[in-house]
């Protein structure tokens, strides 16, 4: 288990490119690997989760190239073609990986089991398997609704009208997915909009799909047509590179190629709010969303209420805003958050016990905490193998008093490869003892 070593380093300077989205990645993979004909797919997250991901339709029966870093070549096998795996399909550390392959499994006339590591194996599953068994599926799990995910062969699935209780972009891809393979039509309702990329991705991929923000309907038994995917850089991972950037003085710093869904950049309004100066330029119109060269100067942050109706647009780029928040004057407060706690750790404590850990103080509440801005020392904190809990707390490094210790790191790898390395060449502190 390695740890870093964060503490103050230099301005952020240049121009960086971050790896491609992991969303977009593990649903370019799935809907290759079903569709009739040969996808090319560009840009492809080499992490962890996604390469699980590619290994899982490997195991399938889908022969994928990879000629080089990024690239991958799936040789679709259509909707009828995946072969049952002698052996557990193992998604690593990654939910999407799970959720996305429970509904895509649930109507094939195979057996699988989907099981993952010490993380996965703890997240909930039954917003998945609850909507995937009233249309059919036949799955088993533990008995408080964690994996493994036992997939039996279903006898058929019938479409169905889904009002999701949670505003979950893996639960719509879930049942979207299954409603491929069922009978009839099968819709998703959101409580709040979630990431469109399955409903865009599917209609790149020939499909019939009618989909407003909270709201998506396609009807079973259509065919995906191979098609080529340009994966743009993971908005999430930038969110690091933004909010250091920020943090520190004299940084200006130009992040490329990223994409700027706003279901995905609910981070960029919070730290505008909180008084960062982050722009917007060369924007382009690509088939899963626009992709935008963001600039980013250091700028003072003040703390904000973090409205509750940007949460789901900023799901993922809670730890990085808490680090914001701890370096912003006056508190931040994030309320209707509670979808942190069941993250790849419990996100609301793993980032208060880390900031505690280095003199901010911190109230948690069940749903979000109040964050009072601070000077932070030096410490060491807990990632509990959370790759956004670790590089959160390597960019509140760069602000810190002194070394900030970030134990067990090696999750970085599943979303983020080559992060320290980038860091370190745009000005971080950033070291990994031996
Ligand atoms: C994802 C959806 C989000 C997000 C995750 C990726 C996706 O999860 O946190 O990192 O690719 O659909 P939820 O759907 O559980 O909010």
């Amino acid at each position: 288990m390695a740890d870093w070593i964060a503490h103050a380093g230099q301005p952020l300077q240049g121009r960086i490119r971050v790896p491609g989205d992991k969303s977009i990645s593990h649903r370019a993979i799935m809907l290759a690997a079903i569709a009739d004909g040969t996808s090319r797919i560009e840009g492809f997250l080499e992490g962890e989760d996604t390469r699980a991901t590619a290994r899982i339709f490997a195991q399938l029966g889908v022969r994928i190239e990879a000629p080089s870093g990024g690239k991958r070549i799936v040789h679709g096998v259509g909707m009828e073609g995946l072969q049952a795996s002698g052996d557990a399909l193992d998604c690593g550390n990654s939910g999407t990986a799970m959720r996305l392959l429970a509904g895509l499994l649930a109507g094939q006339s195979f057996a699988s089991t989907l099981v993952g590591d010490e993380s996965l194996s703890r997240r909930p599953m039954r917003r998945v398997t609850d909507p995937l068994r009233r249309m059919g599926a036949a799955i088993d799990t533990e008995p408080d609704g964690t994996p493994p995910l036992k997939m039996r062969p279903a006898p058929s699935l019938t479409g169905i009208d889904y009002a999701s209780p949670v505003a979950s972009a893996q639960v719509k891809s879930a049942v979207l997915l299954a409603g491929l393979y069922a009978s009839g039509v099968t819709s998703v309702r959101e409580p709040h909009p979630t990431r469109d990329y399955t409903e865009r991705m599917m209609q790149a991929f020939g499909i019939d799909i009618d989909f407003a923000p909270g709201h998506a309907r396609l009807i079973g038994g259509q065919r995906l047509r191979a098609t080529d995917v340009q994966v743009p850089g993971d908005f999430s991972s930038a969110a690091f590179a933004i909010v250091a950037a920020t943090l520190v003085p004299g940084s200006a710093l130009v992040i490329e190629d990223v994409g700027i869904d706003p279901r995905r950049t609910g981070l960029l309004e919070a730290l505008r709010a909180m008084g960062a100066d982050i722009r917007v330029e060369a924007l382009r119109t690509g088939p899963v969303g626009d992709i935008a060269t963001l600039q980013v100067r250091h700028a003072p942050l003040h703390g904000i209420d973090v409205d509750a109706a940007w949460v789901p647009d900023m799901i993922d780029e809670f730890p990085v805003l808490f680090a914001a928040a701890a370096c912003a004057s006056g508190v931040t407060r994030v309320r209707g958050a509670a979808e942190l706690r069941v993250k790849e750790s419990d996100r609301i404590a793993a980032m208060a016990n880390g900031l505690r850990a280095l003199g901010i103080q911190v109230d948690e509440t069940e749903d979000g905490a109040d964050i009072i801005g601070g000077a932070a020392l030096g410490g060491v904190v807990e990632s509990l193998g959370d790759h956004r809990i670790a590089m959160a707390f390597a960019v509140l490094g760069q602000r810190a008093q002194g070394e900030v210790r970030i134990r067990d790191i090696d999750n970085v790898a599943t979303s983020y490869p080559g992060f320290d390395v980038q860091a370190r060449a745009s000005g971080f502190g950033l070291v990994t003892p031996t």
